[in-house]
């Protein structure tokens, strides 16, 4: 049976300051993603503190919050068939040393806090994390 889902992509601060965008773009586009939309925008840290208030309290969550609102950031929406766990699994582990060869932030992460790239973690939240970057 199909499952075609759609997820949220985040190319972090760290990858768009050394121009990566395009690189990571053909990483998801290599793996029969299709980003149906896609922007760049530099966020506050107000709107970087709704959108991680999941994390709110982790001891990282302030740095995390001022990491993604210091810098452009290119948010996209991806598309194919079980967007969620094949993005997660593109992605990598949250620790780019953790992380599998081949895969995204083993590629191009540079410590657990720029790793390059967010993804949503569940169908749920990629509704949820859709809805706050794209809303119409
Ligand atoms: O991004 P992912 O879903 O893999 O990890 P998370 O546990 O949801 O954490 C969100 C983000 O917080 C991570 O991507 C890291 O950038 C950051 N983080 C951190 O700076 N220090 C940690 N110990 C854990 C996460
Ligand atoms: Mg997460």
């Amino acid at each position: 049976m199909s499952n075609i889902e759609q997820t949220l992509s985040i190319i972090k601060p760290d990858a768009v300051e050394r121009n990566l965008q395009d690189q990571i773009k053909n990483e998801f586009k290599n793996k029969g993603f299709e980003i149906i939309k896609e922007k760049k925008i530099h966020i506050s840290k107000d709107e970087a503190e709704k959108f991680y208030k999941v994390h709110e309290s982790k001891p990282f969550y302030n740095d995390l919050c001022a990491y993604l609102s210091s810098g452009p950031i290119v948010v996209m929406n991806l598309q194919r068939e079980n967007a969620v766990l094949e993005n997660r699994k593109l992605m990598g582990a949250t620790n780019p040393e953790d992380a599998e060869e081949g895969t995204i932030r083993k590629k191009y992460g540079i410590s657990i806090d720029k790793n390059s790239v967010h993804g949503s973690d569940s169908a749920e939240n990629a509704k949820v994390e859709l809805n706050f970057f794209f809303k119409d």
